[in-house]
């Protein structure tokens, strides 16, 4: 049985929210910075963890994510000292996932035997593209060797590994994605990460875009090449468990799963989002986003949360949908009613609902509510016309 199917479990995340440089297309809380004092940021994390430690005691912790921002630059001890608080605070899986997001740099590559020992046994690499002028136009600070480099490295150190490749890039053709998707797959473990370049405000390539500097693929090119991905992955045996995420059945992301079907994450560091249930009520939890405010306000009351609020019925139905909706697999019945406290068909308005299933976008069944794969691709579009 896939994991898909499983209790969700109980997940932390936590931000470093520094990179060695901006990537133009990259609107995640990341920033540069000249100097950073590691040892009063592992204070500060370790101290937000204690904080939201005390609000969930006795919870088994299935999967850690280090994301950023780029956590390969944090100093391996953090992740090491995180990691052996969050076992004292809470009970830990005896299979716990802990996932970290690197680089594939060599500087960051040599910490790879370090973060390994301190407990990291899943890593995540951003190596984008497979091809050095790609690479250059999305600012990445490697190349397509150094990165092939440390892929082979994450190989040799860590349990499981899965890397981040970004296409529908100016001027990429089918045959070149092809191309690239057989490499790639020749290089690939049990997961896959693969994203359609987005072009989101507030970055330089948002500026650029507009300029008219480079120019996209076509809506029905880029709905080609989504296919191509499907079709070759699964036929490679990694299927689509979620809209951009590929994996051996039973070696999905236990941590993204977490959020995607709806269950309890703690999130900490700057700007990280959480959802935790206190007392049968769940809450929406979000840290402060600038880094510098962030670290004060930890220092001064011991953790620097902006938002802290229940989730009513509706809000909660509605993040569900928008997160269970990206899964192949859907919805099941037993998690909309644990989440909700209402079956789908009461909580969802019979003519929209009809409407999708009749447009071949949704699937309603006994076993649960999912969007078929032509639903997936429009997701962005669908769920305003079932939640309106
Ligand atoms: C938090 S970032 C990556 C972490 C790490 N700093 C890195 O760059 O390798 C997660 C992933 O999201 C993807 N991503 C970020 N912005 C994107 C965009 N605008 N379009 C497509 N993919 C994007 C990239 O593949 C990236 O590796
Ligand atoms: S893609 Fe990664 S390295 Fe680039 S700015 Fe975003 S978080 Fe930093």
């Amino acid at each position: 049985m896939s994991r898909v199917d499983h209790d969700p479990g109980f997940a932390l995340y936590l931000h470093w929210p520094f990179c060695r440089s901006k990537c133009p297309y990259c609107d995640f809380n990341s920033h540069v910075r000249e100097r950073i004092d590691q040892e009063r940021w592992r204070q500060a994390l370790l101290a937000e963890l204690d904080h939201y430690a005390a609000l969930t005691p006795g919870r088994r912790v299935t999967s850690i994510f280090f994301g950023g921002g780029t956590p390969s630059l944090m100093e391996p001890a953090t992740a090491g000292a995180l990691i052996e608080q969050a076992a004292k605070r809470w009970r830990m899986d005896s299979d716990v996932e802990i996932t970290l997001e690197a680089n594939p740099t060599s500087v960051e590559a040599a910490n790879f035997v370090s973060l390994a020992a301190a407990g990291v046994n899943r890593l995540s690499l951003g190596i984008q593209a497979l091809d050095d002028a790609a690479l250059k136009f999305l600012g990445r600070g490697h190349s397509a060797e150094e990165a092939l480099a440390a892929l082979a490295l994450a190989q040799r150190h860590f349990r499981r590994f899965s890397f981040d490749l970004i296409y529908a890039r100016p001027g990429q053709t089918a045959a070149d994605w092809a191309a690239e998707l057989e490499r790639a797959l020749g290089l690939a473990g049990e997961h896959l990460s693969v994203y359609q370049l987005t072009i989101e405000e507030n970055t330089a390539f948002a500026g650029a875009w507009r300029r008219g500097d480079f120019v996209l693929p076509g809506e029905e090119e880029a709905a080609g090449l989504y296919e191509t991905t499907q079709e070759r992955l699964a036929a490679a045996g990694l299927p689509a468990y979620e809209i951009s995420n590929h994996a051996r059945p039973g070696a999905e992301c236990r941590h993204n799963l977490v959020y995607w079907q709806g269950g309890d994450y703690v999130g900490i560091g700057p700007g990280a989002h959480g959802r935790v249930t206190l007392d049968g009520q769940r809450f929406a939890t979000r840290q402060h986003r600038a880094p510098e405010a962030w670290l004060e306000k930890v220092e001064v009351q011991g953790h620097a949360s902006g938002e802290h609020r229940p989730l009513d019925a509706a809000e909660r139905r509605d993040e569900l949908l928008m997160m269970g909706l990206r899964l192949s697999a859907g919805i099941s019945r037993q998690r909309f009613k644990s989440v909700v406290g209402q079956e789908i068909e009461e909580a969802l308005a019979p003519q929209s609902l009809a409407l999708l299933m009749e447009g071949g976008f949704l699937e309603l069944d006994a076993a649960g509510l999912r969007a078929t794969a032509e639903g997936r691709q429009r997701l962005d579009a669908l769920l305003p016309r079932l939640l309106g």
